[in-house]
């Protein structure tokens, strides 16, 4: 689905102000994201580092988990905010996709530059389904 530009630019927006929030002591490497749900709501995340490191988690998840602990059931787009347009993570496109393979992809430098436009299954084509489950569908 294509969003209406306004739309994509709030998005972007938001994943670009919430960077700030960023807990990311180790790496140094803030990351905002947003992602839109069906509802029509937005929801924001940055990812949180920990001293115990595999315990951190990016900004794309905390965003989307956000949505869904809130009652959302189907994304549409998300943005992703890093100094360098950095590209979201194997762990991050799984979670993404199990709510919107069809979902809008906007990858942003701080410029506000789109550095990368795709959709979730563009980045992750092959994505494991819940279709994949036997017995479950
Ligand atoms: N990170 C994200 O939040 N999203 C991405 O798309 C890639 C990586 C985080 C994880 C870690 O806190 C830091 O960036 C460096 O890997």
């Amino acid at each position: 689905m294509r969003l209406e530009n306004e739309t994509r630019d709030k998005l972007i927006e938001m994943a670009k102000y919430v960077r700030q929030w960023a807990y990311a002591p180790y790496s140094k490497y803030p990351v905002g994201a947003a992602v839109l749900m069906a509802s029509g709501k937005m929801y924001d995340g940055v990812n949180i580092e920990n001293a115990a490191y595999p315990d951190g988690i990016c900004a794309e998840r905390t965003a989307i988990f956000k949505a869904i602990s809130e009652g959302e059931r189907e994304l549409l787009a998300v943005a992703v905010v890093t100094e360098n347009g950095g590209s979201p993570c194997g762990s991050c496109r799984q979670v993404l996709s199990e709510f919107g393979l069809g979902a809008d992809v906007y990858i942003c430098n701080t410029q506000g530059e789109i550095v990368m436009e795709t959709t979730v299954s563009g980045l992750l084509p092959g994505a494991f389904t819940p279709q994949h489950l036997p017995g479950l569908h």
